[in-house]
Parts: C-alpha cells; structure tokens; sequence
C-alpha cells in the first residue's frame, strides 16, 4: 500500500491506496472550513495549529496498517508553507520510524490524479484546474511532458467565488454558497463584463477587474442585504466567471484538438461550470473527464494514486532533501 498525506492548505487528510489495484483501502478527511469560516478565508497560523492536531490523530487510524505500507506520499508543494510542513514532518516521522522510502507529490499533479483514482492515467490530456490556489488550462503529451497554455495573473476562479461570498458575509469557502443563491435565479440583472472578452491574444484568466465589479454593485445596495439581492448578485457574477473560463477555453480548443480533456479542482464541482463545460467539448468533439464530486477538493486519495505512479518508478526522496514550497512551475515537469 502507498500512504497519502495531504496538508496544503486548510484539509488534513490520509489515504492508503493498493498500489496493484488502485482500491481506496482507507482514506480520511478532516476539513477546517468551519474554523475559519469567520473570517472570511485561511488564517496561516490558525491553520498550522489545527493540522498539528489533526494529523496525529490520523496517524493513529493508520496504525494497524503500518506494516503494509511500502512508501509515504505527501504534497510538498504549492501551497501554505506553514500547513506543508505540518504533513511534511509527519512523512518524515514516519518514514524514519518504519523505514520506508517517501514521495514527494506536486498537489496540483496530485488534483490531475483524481481523475484517475481507480485507474491508469490516460495520455495525451488536456486539463483545466481551478481551485482556490490556481486556475490553468494544461497540455500534457503522450510523455506526460506538461505544457502550461493559460494561468491567471491575479485571482483564481475559486478565489473569486470566496471574495464574493466575504463581500456579502457569506463565510469561507464561498463557492457552493454562491453556486446555491445563484441557483433558481435567471435574471442577469448585473450583466457584469466578461474579463478580456474576445480578445484571442491574450490567452490568460484575470478575475481581479470582475471582482471589483461585484464590488462596486454590492456597495450600492448597501447594508443588510435581502435574500433575493444575495441572489442576483451571485448569479450575474457566476455568469461572467464561467463565461470567462469557457470564453478563453474556446481560443485553446481552436489551438489544440483533445482526444480527452479533465477538469480538477475545488471549483470543477461548480455545475453551471460543468454545464457550459459540456456544451463546449460536445462542439469541439472532446471527451470530457470529472473526478467523483467527493474528491473535487483537496484529498490525500489523489496524492496516494499520484505516489503509486511515482512508486513504479521508484522516484522517491531522501528525507534531507524534501522541502516545501509554497509556489511551483508546472511548465515543463514529467508528470
Ligand atoms: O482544490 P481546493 O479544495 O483547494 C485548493 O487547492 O485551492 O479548492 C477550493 C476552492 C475554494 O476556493 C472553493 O470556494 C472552490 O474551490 N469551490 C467552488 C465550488 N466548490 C468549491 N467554486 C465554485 N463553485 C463551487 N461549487
Ligand atoms: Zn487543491
């Protein structure tokens, strides 16, 4: 069995997976979304904290497997360098004590894996990741040599939805919370700008400028809003973000022709994403790939079935040269 850790940002989480037949042998998630929730997003230091309770107590739920375990994979980067090093040094810890080798697993390599939890990879793949860290669009060949095509330059498309929310107190994350008081609305009573529109040239994301739209709308409603309001708000800008991820997509989609193309991350659970997502590659004749909604956001069973891979080719670290990073260039890197 490979053991999975993963601490990249406000989610403990453990997985040991069958490295023969990809079976989730045990996979275990504890989320810190309601500790942070009132305050609006991620608070480094709370988050460190509670992953230096979490893990441990994870640790011992995998106890009576020790034994089966051949390697221990865990994200070591992107991602809160605080919260890393929490899953880090509990790897570490345990590989010294069991002696066995570890793993060092890029998380958002790890998000491409949940796509195939229960399988081998299929390449070539086309990706888009958007997440709370990220929002990309990938090209990986037959090699698994990955091409980073677009990224955004400010905010991700999760982010986004987690501004938004903040602006209205909606609480952290905001994502299924303005996918929810979207839901059921029609009126595009905002009609909010669609970032860089059209505009073939530049092929990159860009969510800061739509933020401050919604800003600007939210004030002018002023304190207390009502239900309804809430409402309107939230759909006219979950409108323009995912116009604008299908908009730009669509320049990508002319480029490259995908036999397959997934789409990871938190955010892929979003619905409307996933609808227009589907209109798109049944025009381009693109075979779309979802992970299981339950391994959408951040999971150690990704970063397990990423280390099985790794354990084949025997790709492990010594405990001395695995380091974190809070930041990471995919362009380039083997999958
Ligand atoms: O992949 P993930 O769990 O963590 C990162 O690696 O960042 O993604 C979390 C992000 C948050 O920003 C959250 O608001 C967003 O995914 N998200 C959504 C939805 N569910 C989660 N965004 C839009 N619609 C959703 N339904
Ligand atoms: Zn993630």
């Amino acid at each position: 069995m490979i053991l999975g850790i993963e601490s990249s940002c406000d989610d403990s989480s453990v997985a040991l997976m069958d490295a023969k037949t990809y079976e989730l042998v045990l996979y275990k998630k504890i989320s810190q979304e309601s500790r942070h929730s009132e305050f609006g997003g991620v608070v480094p230091e709370l988050a460190a904290r509670l992953h230096t309770a979490a893990l441990p107590n994870l640790a011992l739920d995998l106890k009576p497997y020790f034994e089966d375990i051949k390697a221990i994979a865990v994200t070591n980067e992107p991602g809160l360098s605080v919260s890393l090093i929490a899953g880090v040094s509990m790897a570490k810890a345990l590989s010294i004590s069991l002696n066995i080798p570890l793993i060092a697993i890029n998380h958002l390599i790890g998000h491409i894996y949940s796509l195939f939890l229960d399988q081998k990879i299929k390449l070539p793949l086309g990706i888009l990741l958007v997440s709370g860290g990220h929002t990309m669009v990938l090209n990986i060949d037959s090699h698994g040599k990955i091409t980073l095509l677009a990224s955004t330059t400010d905010d991700s498309y999760g982010e986004s939805f987690d501004k938004v929310a903040k602006m209205m107190n909606l609480g952290y994350p905001g994502g299924a919370v303005i996918e929810s008081f979207a839901k059921g609305c029609v009126d595009d009573m905002y009609k909010f700008t669609v970032p860089l529109k059209g505009n073939k040239k530049r092929l990159e994301y860009s969510f800061s400028g739509l933020k401050n739209q919604v800003r600007l709308a939210i004030e002018n409603l002023g304190k207390n809003l009502s239900e309804d309001e809430i409402s309107k708000v939230a759909f006219s800008f979950q409108k323009a973000a995912t116009e604008h991820i299908i908009d730009k997509l669509k320049t990508v989609f002319d480029i490259y022709k995908f036999e397959n193309f997934g789409v990871v991350g938190g955010a892929s659970a979003n619905q409307t994403l996933r609808g227009e997502l589907e209109k798109i590659s049944t025009k381009y004749n693109t075979n779309l790939l979802f992970a299981p909604l339950k391994f959408c956001s951040d999971n150690a069973a990704m970063i397990a079935r990423a280390g099985v891979d790794k354990y084949e080719k025997k790709e492990f670290i010594d405990y001395k040269n695995l380091r974190i990073s809070p930041r990471s260039d995919l362009n380039g890197v083997i999958i």
